[in-house]
């Protein structure tokens, strides 16, 4: 299993913030942001990770996580030209990937829950994870049937579906290289994550799993915000 940090972007909702720095640098109480997701691959025992990052501040990544081996792991940089999708990270990451199983975790999403079991029992196909929020609009969305099976996923549907968000943390096999490269652009142009749940979706292989504890997607000013306070109160969340 390897690991992809997604740490691109321009962050325009959080200026002047991320005028002079990157989303992914600012602070979370006493660590950058970026410590936390890194801390869920790194408690799952990757070692191996490939860190996507934007052009304009990728020298801050360098010299604040270096190679990897203060962490015990190995870390690989990769420049995203532009914001493509979350998607386009499968399609930098191929090499990387080899012929292994990833889980890519976003750059502003951290998690309360130590997620290692979830991540170490994969096999093959897809697994994604569900947390009901209030603000489901803000997120790709799925839908469960009776038997909580996933049935139907949208991307920040307009309309209700269902409270349950997609936090940020995807385990899929090297598949899912192939099914990136085949996304068409979405209405606001990027190639979606959301075509990617729904290619293994259709194929009858998606596993999605119901997480009970906090997660934030610290990409606004109010979650940013409560990102912090509630890290100020568990300040054990990260072992880095
Ligand atoms: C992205 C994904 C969305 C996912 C969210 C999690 O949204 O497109 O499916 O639920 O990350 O943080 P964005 O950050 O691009 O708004």
């Amino acid at each position: 299993m390897k690991g992809i940090i997604l740490a691109g972007g321009k962050a325009t909702r959080l200026r002047p913030l991320t005028k002079i720095t990157s989303k992914q640098l600012l602070p979370i109480y006493n660590k950058p942001m970026i410590f936390y997701p890194l801390n869920t691959l790194l408690t799952a025992g990757i070692k191996e990770i490939l860190i996507i990052v934007a052009p304009d501040y990728a020298g801050h990544f360098l010299h604040l996580l270096g190679s990897g081996k203060d962490f015990g792991a190995k870390f690989t940089y990769e420049i995203q030209q532009s914001p493509r999708g979350l998607a386009d990270a499968f399609i930098i990451g191929e090499d990387f990937m080899d012929e292994d199983s990833v889980t890519m975790v976003l750059g502003d999403n951290i998690f309360e829950d130590d997620l290692s079991e979830e991540i170490k029992s994969f096999k093959s196909g897809g697994r994604i994870f569900a947390k009901k929020v209030a603000d489901p609009e803000r997120s790709g969305v799925v839908k469960f049937d009776a038997n909580n099976k996933a049935i139907k996923i949208v991307e920040k549907p307009k309309e209700w579906i269902s409270d349950y968000a997609i936090p940020g943390l995807y385990v899929y096999d090297k598949r899912v290289c192939q099914f990136a490269k085949e996304v068409k652009p979405s209405d606001r142009g990027e190639i979606e994550i959301t075509d990617l749940h729904n290619s293994y979706l259709e194929i009858g292989e998606l596993d999605v799993r119901q997480i009970k504890g906090a997660w934030f997607d610290a990409g606004t000013f109010d979650s940013l915000l409560e990102a912090n306070v509630f890290v100020s109160k568990h300040k054990r969340l990260s072992k880095i």
